[in-house]
């Protein structure tokens, strides 16, 4: 991959905050090609396929998914490079058609035409609602006993799993992508940014390159989506406070496709529903950005890098109403909003668009310990026992022809109970 070096950055305490960079060519050329110094401009960077397939060795995909369309679901499957292991978390329905069932049964049978394993769980599942329960992160759990609904709890389980399976990157990408090139350019650029980074913590966020929509039938190619444009706005006001210098240095700051060095994901406090994506920047800033007291003086002598990467494909997928794109953006608002690290004068201007959007307030979105709070052994002890929506999918180790779990230390949910036992227990509540 020919990706644009990071030369813009802005530091913010340990944090370091890049610009923008581009993507070139997809594919750069073989591990022998190389940069012949001079020929082409010095901030434009060849990565080598052998540093972008040593990553992915070491990376975990984790796809939310809640009732998406399956076919769907299976081009983002097809997308996902083989090396990477594959972690589904589902919130999707049980009843009346049990429709996590037909993920569970769509990722079995991709698997087995294309001989890789995958991990799948739901996420409202009984067994790992008790095991983070008992681990230590009972914030995690609703009223009726369950680990609550929304897409950052989801990241949240799958990024324990990613843990669990010994990954040391883990990235996220939505279900519903209707482009498969997309998804596969997306976790390419995870790959080139990590091979990049210098400090074991970083993160990587998708710009899209545009957003397609069908304007008086011709398709529009929008730079941002709706639920970006604003959120970038206030973390770059809130940025531009404390620098005293205004910036438009962050354009991702809703950011679905995502990737995190599991090190620094172990130390992120996630955010709830689709709060998740504005909040990592947020937290980052909290805990390294030299305005608090920093939890880790690791984390504050390595720093932290933040990557954009703009890629090339267009970015299509179901699109929401606008009332989920406000409620999206309310969402965002409201953590930075609540910040301890947040100016008055930041402040006030939140308030003020809420004003013109006719909102009387913001909502409410729990903000969890971080993952290193939990005790892994008893995580995934009780995952191993009461589990029964935990599927781990084993591939064949073409050396040894022998099966492999991707996490050998848990055991399987009990797969052999009747479906409808698994629906009593597992109903969500309503
Ligand atoms: N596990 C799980 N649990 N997955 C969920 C849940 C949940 O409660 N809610 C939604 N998902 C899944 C969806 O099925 C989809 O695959 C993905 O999470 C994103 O949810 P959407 O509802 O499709 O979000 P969006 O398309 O409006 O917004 C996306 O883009 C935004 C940036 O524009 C999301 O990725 C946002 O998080 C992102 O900020
Ligand atoms: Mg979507």
């Amino acid at each position: 991959m020919r990706i644009e070096s990071p030369h813009r950055v802005e530091r913010f305490g340990a944090v370091r905050l890049h610009g923008v960079q581009e993507v070139y060519e997809f594919d750069s050329g073989g591990a022998e090609a190389v940069d012949v110094p001079g020929a082409g401009p010095d901030s434009i960077r060849h990565i080598p396929m052998s540093g972008i397939s040593e990553i992915k060795q070491q990376m975990a995909i984790v796809i939310p998914v809640k009732g998406e369309r399956l076919k769907v679901l299976e081009g983002v499957l097809a997308a996902i490079p083989h090396d990477c292991l594959i972690v589904v978390v589902s919130n999707s329905d049980r009843r009346p058609v049990d429709r996590y069932q037909a993920e569970v049964d769509t990722v079995e049978r991709f698997c087995r035409r294309v001989q890789r394993g995958a991990v799948i769980i739901h996420q409202r599942g009984a067994g790992v609602s008790a095991a983070f329960r008992e681990a230590g992160m009972p914030q995690l759990i609703d009223t009726s006993g369950l680990i609550r609904s929304g897409k950052g709890e989801g990241l949240l389980v799958g990024t324990a799993l990613a843990k669990l399976a010994g990954r040391e990157f883990v990235g996220f990408i939505d279900a519903d992508n209707f482009i498969p090139g997309a998804v596969f350019e997306y976790v390419q650029a995870f790959a080139a940014s990590f091979y990049q980074a210098t400090s074991p913590f970083s993160m990587v966020r998708i710009s899209w390159h545009s957003k397609p929509t069908f304007e008086d039938g011709q398709l529009y190619f929008n730079r941002l989506g709706r639920a970006s444009r604003l959120t970038n706005e206030f973390i770059n006001l809130l940025i531009s406070d404390y620098t005293g210098f205004g910036t438009e240095l962050i354009v991702t700051g809703n950011s679905g496709e995502h990737a995190l060095s599991t090190e620094l994901a172990m130390r992120l406090s996630y955010a709830g529903g689709y709060a998740v994506e504005p909040n990592e920047l947020i937290n980052l800033l909290e805990s390294y950005g030299g305005i608090q007291a920093s939890p880790d003086s690791d984390v504050s002598r390595a720093g932290v890098d933040v990557y954009q990467v703009e890629t090339r494909s267009p970015h299509l997928h179901e699109k929401g109403e606008d009332e989920h794109i406000r409620n999206m953006q309310l969402q965002a608002l409201s953590v930075l909003y609540n910040s301890p690290i947040c100016p008055p004068r930041v402040r006030k201007q939140v308030e003020a668009e809420l004003q013109v959007g006719g909102q009387a307030e913001l909502p409410e979105v729990p903000i969890y310990p971080r993952l290193d709070s939990i005790d892994w052994d008893i995580f995934s002890h009780v995952l191993t026992v009461r589990s029964q929506t935990l599927h781990q999918i084993e591939r064949v180790v073409p050396t040894a022809i022998v099966l492999e779990k991707p996490i050998p230390e848990l055991g399987d949910g009990d797969t052999t109970i009747e479906l409808d036992a698994i629906r009593v227990e597992e109903q969500p509540a309503r």
